[in-house]
């Protein structure tokens, strides 16, 4: 079939063409807000199976039918309830569709033989004028090969439909860029079947009620359960590229695309990620303006595809607001694929603080502690080789008969001269630091949240690895009695233990997040509300 294609802004008779072509029972691509549609006149039951032919459809998943007034409603449905009014009233004309009951007007073939139909009125001023040019409602899905991504610019619906249709009406990008919010009407309570431009704050804003969400929204149908929407029960929007969803922190995202680089692997991030991404990257919109992300997200994932990818990684945009319509195509293009890895936590803080009593708390709550001074110790066992590296410097003294380490003999070596301490830090650090990242790294991967206990996680840099970074703080003179009660010491002892410390400022500029532990704060509250913030 020859394809003409046709702009209304150069082409003065674009507009009545593709009237004329409705009328006679043939179908046209036609511009909307949310998405290019493919149309047919909703009343003529043989133009509409066209659209289903064309885009190899199965016949059971039901149309939008498409009117340019709210007027044109009443013959298309047996009653209009008074939240369709409401609804229309604020919404329409824009990314709304409204399921009701039917009329005997609309064939079986338009509402894929349900009892009930979904009406929308679009916003886009061609799309009205085409409706008004054909003098009959528009069946219309998105213009779309069955299971591809829905079509947000005109080289979208050029290279779908380019021979399947006689006429396509190009008229730029579309605004909103995903699919119209569905809400049904035709239920005891109203529901969101697929999120879209009008979220559900601004439906139940309106409608003074709670508006229920479709379980099929953020997961994937249970089989043998029958879809309240028949479109949830296809695979939809699907790239021919393999995307699985990252779902941890944004640091944690950047480490895992780190480990996973290869050959056909992008990242699909927002633009705010690119520059920490060594990976060719493909973007869905900025990362704080999730409007940018419904009219990115169709155009990126056919990017993927031209660029012949194989696999792609994508960061997991915020669920919220208009966040939801984004998440439920990107979770849906992703088949439910997610990597989940669990967040790593830093702990550290002065002596006497509170640290391992915040740590046993995080413990309570099922985080794996990290301990450094634990690992100190593992390091150091017999036959290691840390302790060999020791023994060659602090000569075999250290070492008892049974090979094990004398650590007060260690500790009257290394602590009698800085030079001393510092061969041993020099010794022990580095593989105290490696074995608590590995640790950590594998805790995080496996998707068992942890926390690394560190007296000294800023200067060894093990707070790079970490997620968020957490410190107790306490004022001096109460830490001083901590210490001294606990390790049975004089003042003097402990102040001088003290001195060696870091100033509260120090802790209070690097950290994400301060520990209270002193009244009237609660090291229990305090810990909990940490957690909470670093929730994924
Ligand atoms: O933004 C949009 O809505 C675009 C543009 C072209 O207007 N159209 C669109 O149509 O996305 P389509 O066919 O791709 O998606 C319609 C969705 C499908 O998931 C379908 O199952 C559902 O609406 N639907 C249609 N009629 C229904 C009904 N009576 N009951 C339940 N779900 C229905
Ligand atoms: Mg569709």
């Amino acid at each position: 079939m020859q394809t003409e294609i046709l702009s209304p802004q150069t082409e003065k008779s674009a507009i009545e063409k593709a009237g004329k072509l409705l009328r006679a029972g043939e179908i046209v691509v036609i511009p909307t807000e949310t998405v290019y549609g493919l149309a047919a006149d909703a009343l003529n039951a043989q133009a509409v199976k066209k659209i289903y032919r064309a885009k190899g459809r199965p016949s059971d998943n039901p149309l939008i039918v498409h009117i340019s007034s709210f007027e044109e409603i009443f013959p298309l449905v047996r009653e209009v309830p008074e939240r369709a009014k409401k609804l229309a009233e604020a919404f329409w004309p824009g990314p709304l569709t409204m399921i009701l009951p039917k009329s005997e007007k609309i064939p079986d073939v338009t509402s894929g033989g349900l009892d009930t139909v979904a009406i929308r009125l679009p916003a886009h001023p061609t799309a009205q004028a085409i409706i008004r040019a054909t003098g009959r409602p528009l069946a219309a899905p998105s213009a779309n090969i069955s299971g591809f991504p829905s079509p947000t610019r005109p080289g979208h619906v050029i290279d779908d439909m380019t021979g399947r249709v006689p006429l396509i009406i190009e008229d730029g990008d579309c605004t909103v860029g995903v699919e119209s919010t569905v809400i049904t009407l035709a239920t005891e309570k109203p529901k969101i079947l697929r999120p879209g431009g009008i979220t559900k704050e601004m439906l139940e804003a309106v409608l003074k009620e709670e508006v229920a969400l479709d379980e099929a929204v953020l997961s994937p149908l249970k089989q043998g359960k029958a879809a309240a929407s028949p479109g949830m029960k296809y695979k939809h929007y699907a790239p021919k590229t393999n995307i699985t969803i990252y779902r941890g922190t944004e640091k944690g995202y950047y480490r895992f695309l780190k480990k996973n680089q290869g050959n056909g692997v992008y990242a699909l991030c927002f633009e705010e990620d690119v520059e920490k991404i060594s990976l060719p990257c493909v973007t869905m919109g900025s990362f704080s303006d999730p409007l940018s992300q419904t009219r990115r997200l169709f155009d990126a994932f056919r990017e993927l595809d031209e660029l012949g990818a194989h696999t792609a990684y994508a960061r997991i945009p915020s669920a919220d607001g208009i966040g939801l319509a984004v998440c439920n195509r990107l979770f849906r293009a992703a088949a439910f694929r997610f990597h989940d890895e669990a967040p790593i936590l830093g702990l550290t803080g002065q002596t006497g603080a509170g640290k391992s009593m915040a740590a046993s708390l995080f413990q309570e709550r099922g985080y794996s502690i990290i301990d450094c001074d634990q690992i100190a110790h593992e390091i150091t066992a017999a036959g290691s080789p840390v302790l060999s590296a020791l023994a060659s410097k602090f000569g075999n003294e250290i070492l008892r008969s049974d090979g094990s380490l004398n650590r007060q003999k260690l500790a009257e070596l290394a602590f009698s001269s800085k030079e001393n301490t510092k061969a041993l830090n020099a010794i022990t650090h580095p593989a105290i630091i490696q074995e608590t990242k590995r640790l950590a790294l594998l805790s995080g991967e496996k998707n068992h949240p942890c926390v690394i206990d560190a007296p000294l996680l800023f200067q060894s840099g093990l707070d790079a690895i970490c997620d968020f970074t957490i410190a107790v703080i306490a004022p001096t003179e109460l830490r001083l009695a901590r210490i001294e009660k606990r390790d049975q010491i004089d003042e003097n002892t402990a102040k001088k233990r003290n001195s060696a410390q870091e100033e509260e400022s120090y802790y209070k500029e690097r950290a994400d997040f301060l520990i209270r532990n002193y009244p009237p704060y609660e090291l229990k509250d305090e810990v909990l509300s940490v957690m909470e913030r670093v929730r994924i």
